[in-house]
């Protein structure tokens, strides 16, 4: 069985193609950093715009890498939601268009559950249950994962995502949009200890994240200190403080839960600091630890084509019509449901 692979919930068009007996068989992705950068953010009209010139020719791609034709596709999944919803409504009217042109099922995925999954395209694939820190741009979740569909949320963040805090503070310290990684290379250079942020919330009890504080803290120390603080220390410090928030909350989930596996997966699960500390907790606790590849951790097609796969296969469907689901709770999902 091949699934086709759409993700276009933001500012990436992901495309791919996944096989049920040779794995992932090609991705391609088209990044609209360039086209938002002079903005110093995602605009909506134009990524749904840049989406609808993307997505076919990154199909041809796809299927011109694996060798196959239209008709070899066995099932189309694209990303419901969340996202925004001109450039989610590109992917879902695409990929309708497909399965009915094809005659091909067709089913509409949860962005976040993709991203949750994501580690299952690698060569050791955890085992459920497993604790899963999902760290995007717009979600920042810590959820127990018993198996496909089966997300109990144990916390989130109660304002910023992680990725949205580490953009903001980039902006604050003058670099371009998309600031995390530019943010984490420009931390690179700082000296450890040398300023200290705050880890929220980590005083009490609870799996909760609060971002917002944070980057007050870096806008005081940016505009009071004399002398000037090095940019590079500050960005040092708030990376720190984000890790170690993490690295608290994750452990007592950890704990919480005796999960033996722990996933990592979001654009802030690229984050090298980030990575080698979650290592180093959960080896503590004697669990296992595993991350997309990098390209993985970003938005990809990929994931949604993986995510989409499982559920397919499992006779689940959508109905006729693109549908999208900009605000879509992952705990409103299920394990697949086979259509009657
Ligand atoms: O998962 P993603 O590609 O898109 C969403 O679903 O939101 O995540 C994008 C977020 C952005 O905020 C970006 O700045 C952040 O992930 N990000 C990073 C790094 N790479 C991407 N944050 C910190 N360090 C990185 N290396
Ligand atoms: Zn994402």
């Amino acid at each position: 069985m091949i699934t086709l692979g759409i993700e276009t919930s933001c500012d990436e068009t992901g495309i791919a193609l996944y096989s049920d007996k040779a794995g992932l068989v090609a991705h391609r992705l088209h990044s609209q950093a360039a086209t938002h950068a002079r903005y110093g953010g995602v605009v909506p009209e134009l990524a749904s715009r840049d989406h609808i010139r993307r997505v076919l020719p990154l199909v041809e791609d796809c299927l011109a890498e694996a060798g196959l034709r239209p008709a070899d596709i066995d099932g189309v999944a694209y990303t419901r939601g969340p996202g925004l919803a001109g450039a989610l409504l590109v992917g879902a009217a695409v990929a309708e268009s497909l399965g009915w042109a094809l005659e091909r099922p067709v089913l509409g995925v949860h962005h976040m559950e993709a991203h949750l999954l994501a580690p299952m395209l690698e060569a050791d694939p955890p085992d459920f249950p497993f604790v899963a820190l999902l760290v995007s741009g717009g979600h920042t979740l810590l959820v127990e994962v018993t198996g496909l569909g089966r997300y109990r949320i144990l916390g989130e963040s109660l304002d910023d995502a992680a990725g949205e805090a580490f953009d903001k503070t980039a902006k604050l310290l003058g670099l371009p949009y998309p600031g995390g990684p530019q943010l984490e290379a420009l931390a690179g250079g700082g000296e450890a200890g040398s300023l200290r942020f705050p880890r929220p919330m980590t005083d009490r009890p609870g799996f909760d994240f609060s971002f917002s504080g944070l980057k007050t803290a870096v806008l005081n120390a940016v505009r009071d200190a004399d002398p000037p603080i090095p940019r590079e220390t500050v960005a040092r410090a708030f990376q720190d403080a984000v890790v170690e928030t993490f690295a608290i909350k994750v452990r007592r989930a950890l704990q919480a839960t005796g999960a033996g596996h722990l996933v990592v997966a979001g654009g802030v699960g690229a984050n090298q600091a980030l990575r080698g500390r979650l290592r180093s907790v959960a080896a503590a606790e004697g669990a296992a630890v595993a991350f997309p590849r990098l390209a993985f951790c970003t938005d990809n097609g990929a994931m949604i084509a993986y995510a989409g796969h499982c559920r397919l296969a499992a006779g689940e469907r959508s109905g006729d019509g693109a549908d999208v689901r900009p605000r879509w709770p992952l705990d409103e999902l299920r394990p697949p449901a086979a259509a009657d």
